[in-house]
């Protein structure tokens, strides 16, 4: 049995927990705290702490999904975190802070492996893209399992802005639209994304994914199948967790 703990950086919630990378169980209840208003390295470094000082966890493995474009360890863009996260070396950063190993990845990219080891895109051949709809979108595609980092298909130029701006859940609850509306306009998003990619499954993720019988009788236009993820809220601390068996 290998336990790491996996954490996943949100823009509104930190949260935590000991995942076995055997079989993606959770072990005991997650952690969660919330995000600072000012989400600076050194604010969300002091709550990361907290959540590896809760789990006594110092000097063991520790996954962390985090809302960026994650190069070899750098972070390369910050869209729903402080800016002063660009260009850090994450991974150096992290380890020296929290002195653990750290494993830096996206956090669409950790909940997609998660879905890719024990969810809904396990054993599925060909193109599968998981959107996760959130605060922004953020994307993880796989060609025959294997995952393409950092797609970020919430930001594809669309209509006046980008697709996040429209389709994430975060537009759904800003603009009061009703599921049809949303639906709509992120079967609109799907369509937009299969035009470019030709997926063979789409899997919906995030916090919304749980109520994607609401919506989903206005995903019918595209020619991909399209699927709530099955591990829902804890995709991204699983996947974080999973990263370290990511070659
Ligand atoms: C970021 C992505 C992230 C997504 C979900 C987007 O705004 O650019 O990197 O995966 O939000 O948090």
């Amino acid at each position: 049995m290998s336990i790491i703990l996996g954490i996943d950086v949100g823009a509104t919630g930190i949260k935590g927990n000991l995942v076995d990378t055997s079989n993606g169980n959770l072990v005991g209840e997650r952690f969660k705290l919330p995000t600072p208003d000012v989400s600076t390295p050194q604010q969300v470094t002091k709550v990361l702490k907290e959540i590896i000082n809760y789990f006594n966890w110092k000097g063991k493995n520790v996954g962390i999904g985090f809302p960026s474009i994650i190069s070899k360890g750098r972070i390369l863009t910050a869209t729903n975190i402080d800016n002063d996260w660009i260009n850090l070396d994450g991974e150096k950063f992290f380890e020296k802070e929290l002195k653990a190993k750290i494993k830096l990845v996206n956090d669409a990219d950790a909940a997609g492996v998660a879905e890719l080891y024990f969810g809904a895109a396990k054993d599925k051949k060909g193109t599968v893209i998981l959107l996760t709809l959130g605060t922004g979108i953020g994307s993880a595609m796989f060609l025959n399992g294997k995952l393409i980092p950092n797609t970020e298909l919430g930001h594809l130029k669309y209509k006046k802005g980008i697709t996040e701006n429209y389709a994430a859940n975060s537009a759904r609850e800003r603009k009061k639209m009703s599921y049809k509306e949303w639906g709509k306009e992120l079967q609109n998003v799907l369509l937009y994304i299969e035009h470019i990619f030709s997926p063979d499954l789409f899997i919906i993720g995030g916090g919304v994914s749980k109520h994607f019988n609401l919506y989903s009788k206005y995903l019918t236009a595209t020619k991909a199948e399209i699927v709530p993820a099955k591990m829902r809220n804890d995709a991204g601390i699983i996947g974080a967790a999973m990263a370290f068996k990511l070659k």
